[in-house]
């Protein structure tokens, strides 16, 4: 008797620098493994990669780079996990993305020498995320919190053209949330809007669809 296999879902944290993803992506991650969800955590850039080992030196600005070539860099830093990524999600492992080519077009295109519509084509066609979660955290608020200013984009006018840049991505699928609650309160709510999600099981049955197409 055939049986359906049962894909994972492709999950996206977006916001801005400071507004929290990472730590909860972690959390999330381990909330789902514990019941029973096979769930990975991945995030991008992927500094482990040979080309993500050159994205990470100019965030840390041990090189510069012209920024055609560095949004080149992030989006080819995506498109060489592809396969990899396809193959988790059809293995029905969920997983937990920290940033995607949202975070490449809203950073890059705060730049201004880089166009919105130029900053999007290089990663139409990616694996669409089933859910986008926005973490949204106002500028100053995440001026405030630790370590903020070490890398390259940490920077208040910056940050707010990422947010506008965000904010023009946006559509009614995303769900956007109030980062500026405490680390547990925060979690509580994604887990409920993940769980929800993922238990709901309307991706298992769809194919991953293609990225701004
Ligand atoms: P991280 O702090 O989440 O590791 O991200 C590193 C920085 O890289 C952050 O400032 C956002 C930026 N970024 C881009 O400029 N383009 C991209 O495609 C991605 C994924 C991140």
């Amino acid at each position: 008797m055939s049986r359906i296999a049962r894909r994972g879902a492709l999950i996206v944290l977006e916001g801005c620098d400071r507004s929290g993803k990472t730590t909860q992506c972690r959390k999330l991650v381990d909330a789902l493994n514990t019941d029973g969800i096979p769930a990975q955590l991945w995030r991008f850039p992927e500094r482990d990669t040979a080309i993500g080992q050159v994205v990470s030196d100019y965030l840390e600005r041990k090189c510069e780079l012209d920024d055609h070539a560095v949004h080149l860099l992030f989006s080819a830093n995506r498109w060489e996990l592809v396969p990899k990524m396809l193959e988790t999600l059809k293995n029905g492992t969920t997983l937990v993305i920290d940033r995607y080519a949202f975070s490449g077009v809203a950073f890059s295109a705060a730049k201004e020498s880089l166009d919105f519509e130029w900053c999007k084509k290089s990663d139409v066609g990616l694996p669409r995320p089933d859910l986008i979660l926005y973490l949204n955290l106002g500028v100053e608020a995440a001026a405030q919190r630790s370590e903020y200013g070490g890398e390259r984009y940490e920077q208040k006018p910056f940050q707010k053209r990422v947010a506008e840049n965000y904010a023009a991505l946006m559509d009614d699928d995303w769900k956007v949330i109030d980062a500026a609650k405490g680390i547990n309160e925060l979690h509580d709510e994604l887990k409920s809007i993940v769980k929800n999600f993922v238990l709901k099981g309307d991706v298992h049955g769809e194919p991953v669809g293609k990225l701004w197409t």
